[in-house]
């Protein structure tokens, strides 16, 4: 049914995502720029960027190399078939993330997106169990608060409540979760990871009685909790988390559509923590947030389960029903190489590591202000707690964000009441201070 009154607003018939449309028209918000850790509006106005775009553009904005390379793709070779066909950069680009993930995660399957890699791990695990003749192992593990994209399937394995509630009936049957490792009584104005929660682990164990073992296919978190508001794993829980998932035969996927590609100060939150999953998810930084790209790192054995030299399957039968049009697209992986060598050539990860002290002291600085309910941070991303307006939960975090557009002439993520800080990781001492001191004056401002 169309509506007889059609609106004459110009921005009225793009819809949005996760943005509340009628505000966002009225008082618009708009990009038209960006170039290295600025963007700019359209009237050319300088606007500094503490939130990476949306937790992607690591290298920064508009890096030569990776506009070169995505402009020598789209002349070189606009589109190659991956089904059937491949060309030679899927591969170099495929080599070069397994070179960058922990030992033993060495085969990349490409998506386009983190919604698609967590879809795209998921199936991969629920397949895996099946061909090794466990095919009653259908269940899968999230945790509350977890943040895996608005598929089917990350959606079913994720726990924020918003994204979840409207869509009820079509949730994954047999999913469950796990508690969030966040207890504000314990952990408050933690620096990097708290100390208190490792035990929150142990929840694994109680749905492994609750379901059997034989049920559940894999478990799924992001290492650093990233879009819900920046919730670092408390000490030894991930550690604890592995022990339990070997112990039960349980894969274990670690999102890091956040934390891969130097969030953390290393390539992967794997590396920086020392626990090895069976499988991580890559997006945003991959290409720093400059093509749409995202995917699954596996390791061998999953890999090689599916694609073994069984001598009595036929050549022609495919190992995985499962791929997109655009995964390994030209564009993508010419970036993503393009990408990688600057993070290399630049030593970006371990400047991240560098300025970790810097930045968290910096964030820190903001507790004892009346209007902040608890700080957490690692590697250079960290969040800030507003105390809700009472009765309007999420105002005065939306009103930041808005501030801080408008007023500080700063870009901050907006999660609810929580602000987040995600640079890139080229940002300077200088910006990071500028970014705190003009959360703190927003803030100021509301009280
Ligand atoms: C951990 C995690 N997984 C998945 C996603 C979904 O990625 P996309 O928006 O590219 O689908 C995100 C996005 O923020 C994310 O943070």
């Amino acid at each position: 049914m169309t509506s007889p009154a059609r609106s004459t607003n110009a921005l009225d018939a793009y819809w949005m995502p996760f943005t509340p449309n009628r505000e966002f028209k009225r008082n618009p918000r708009m990009i038209a720029r960006a170039e290295g850790m600025y963007y700019f509006d359209t009237k050319g106005r300088k606007i500094l960027d503490g939130a990476a775009g949306l937790w992607c553009a690591n290298a920064g904005h508009c890096r030569k190399p990776i506009a070169d390379a995505i402009a020598r793709a789209a002349a070189e070779l606009d589109y190659a078939p991956g089904f059937q066909f491949g060309h030679p950069t899927a591969f170099e680009a495929a080599a070069r993330i397994a070179a960058l993930a922990p030992p033993g995660l060495d085969h990349v399957f490409f998506a386009n997106s983190g919604s698609e890699a967590a879809d795209t791990a998921l199936k991969i695990a629920l397949a895996w169990h099946r061909v090794r003749g466990e095919g009653s192992r259908i269940r899968m593990i999230g945790r509350e608060r977890g943040y895996h994209g608005v598929g089917f399937g990350g959606m079913s394995v994720g726990g924020i409540l918003n994204n979840r509630k409207m869509f009820g009936p079509a949730m994954l049957p047999g999913v469950d979760h796990i508690r969030t490792t966040y207890d504000r009584e314990h952990q408050r104005f933690s620096k990097g990871e708290p100390e208190y929660g490792a035990h929150f682990a142990d929840e694994l164990e109680r749905l492994v009685t609750l379901h059997d073992a034989s049920t559940i296919a894999a478990v799924i978190v992001e290492p650093m909790a990233g879009s819900t508001g920046v919730v670092p794993p408390p000490k030894g829980y991930l550690k604890r988390l592995r022990e339990i998932c070997t112990k039960h035969g349980i894969l274990l996927i670690f999102d890091e559509v956040i934390t891969g590609f130097g969030r953390l100060g290393a390539a992967f939150a794997a590396e920086r923590m020392d626990v090895i999953p069976d499988m991580i998810t890559f997006a945003k930084g991959v290409t720093s947030g400059a093509v749409p790209m995202g995917g699954v790192i596996a390791s061998r054995q999953i890999y090689e389960t599916f694609v073994s030299d069984d001598p009595k399957r036929p050549d022609q039968v495919i190992e995985l029903f499962h791929g997109y049009t655009y995964s390994g697209h030209p564009l993508a992986t010419y970036a993503a190489i393009a990408t990688l060598d600057l993070y290399r050539d630049e030593g970006l990860f371990e400047r991240a590591r560098k300025l970790e002290p810097h930045f968290e002291e910096a964030v820190h600085s903001l507790k004892g202000h009346p209007l902040v309910a608890d700080i957490r941070n690692q590697g250079l991303a960290a969040a800030v707690d507003i105390e809700p307006r009472p009765g309007a939960p999420a105002a005065r975090g939306f009103e930041t964000m808005k501030a801080l557009f408008f007023e500080e002439d700063m870009m901050l993520r907006v999660a609810g009441d929580t602000m987040a800080f995600s640079p890139p990781l080229i940002v300077s001492p200088d910006e990071i201070d500028r970014l705190v001191a003009g959360l703190r004056r927003a803030l100021d401002r509301l009280t």
